[in-house]
């Protein structure tokens, strides 16, 4: 090549990243477009987190600043959590789940979301049906395009998929209820036709039997949604969605730099965009590397 005419190149080409995956586990999210890790957080913490959550919707007004609490008839969600309390970067920055977002997005995850759901039992009328989607940022692509926000590939051994979600749920979650996805159909290519709900056979929608502090992990591509709540007890469940955290960047406001001494500086760093691997990602691999547990 012709001085003057060399590419522009960082010095973390992502070609020769081991995959922090185990070969089970990409089979798996490759063909289901989801992974279930279990007990991710302790009953301790999970008391602390419920105690914060149901105080914080039943009286908004006490909840600290930043936070934004919506509180609806039938549920709330608060957000960005993380700047209620530290006990919430426990879901955010946990390194068991940060291990696989990592393993499907090139060690370099950004959380540009973090909130709490709450979702009651409600009256259903007959014949009502709970919706699909796949999640955009408001824009969808057209049949037969790719959604470069909302990507997913994989390729010699390797996953790329620039936005996750994570799904932690806070109380135990019985079938038919939460959540539920098509399996497969973050890969689909074909359009859900419009004459399908969740209910037809060729619309094999799936839910899953959780415990409180079992973490879903899934690709937001995947066709998905919520099961309308049955139990007497309200789900509470806690998103994190991140995303690929070099070409993207689907919420401007995080960091919250007014109020950063909320937060960690690992929290604040994993919520920014940045090109090179972040301090508590080569933490965790620096863990694993050395063979010692992830907490
Ligand atoms: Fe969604």
């Amino acid at each position: 090549m012709e001085e003057g005419m060399m590419l522009i190149r960082g010095s973390d080409s992502a070609i020769d990243l081991p995959s922090i995956l185990t070969e089970e586990e990409k089979w798996y999210f490759d063909l289901q477009g989801y992974l279930i890790l279990r007990q991710v957080i302790t009953a301790d913490e999970i008391n602390q987190m419920l105690r914060l959550g149901s105080h914080w919707l039943e009286q908004p007004d006490q909840a600290p600043l930043p936070l934004r609490v919506t509180v609806k008839e039938y549920g709330g969600v608060i957000n960005p959590l993380p700047y209620g309390d530290r006990i919430f970067e426990r879901t955010s920055l946990n390194e068991k789940v940060l291990r696989v977002v990592m393993g499907l997005m090139w060690n370099r995850p950004r959380l540009f979301n973090c909130a709490l759901v709450q979702q009651k039992k409600e009256p259903i009328s007959a014949g009502e049906k709970e919706k699909l989607h796949r999640d955009t940022s408001g824009f969808d692509f057209p049949d037969g395009f790719r959604n470069p926000h909302n990507d997913y590939q994989a390729g010699n051994g390797q996953i790329y998929s620039n936005y996750i979600n994570t799904a932690i749920t806070l109380v135990d979650v019985p079938k038919e209820n939460g959540f539920t996805c098509i399996p497969g159909t973050h890969k689909s290519e074909i359009n859900f036709p419009d004459s399908l709900d969740i209910d037809n056979l060729w619309a094999p929608a799936e839910t899953f039997e959780l415990q409180a502090g079992d973490c879903l992990i899934f690709s937001p591509r995947l066709m998905h949604g919520a099961r309308y709540w049955k139990m007497a007890y309200p789900r509470m469940v806690i998103f994190n969605r991140y995303q690929f955290s070099f070409y993207f960047n689907e919420n401007y406001s995080l960091p919250l730099k007014d109020h950063a001494d909320r937060i960690s500086a690992d929290q604040f760093e994993l919520e920014s965009i940045q090109r090179g691997k972040k301090e508590f990602a080569r933490r965790i691999l620096d863990k694993i590397k050395r063979g010692e547990k992830l907490c």
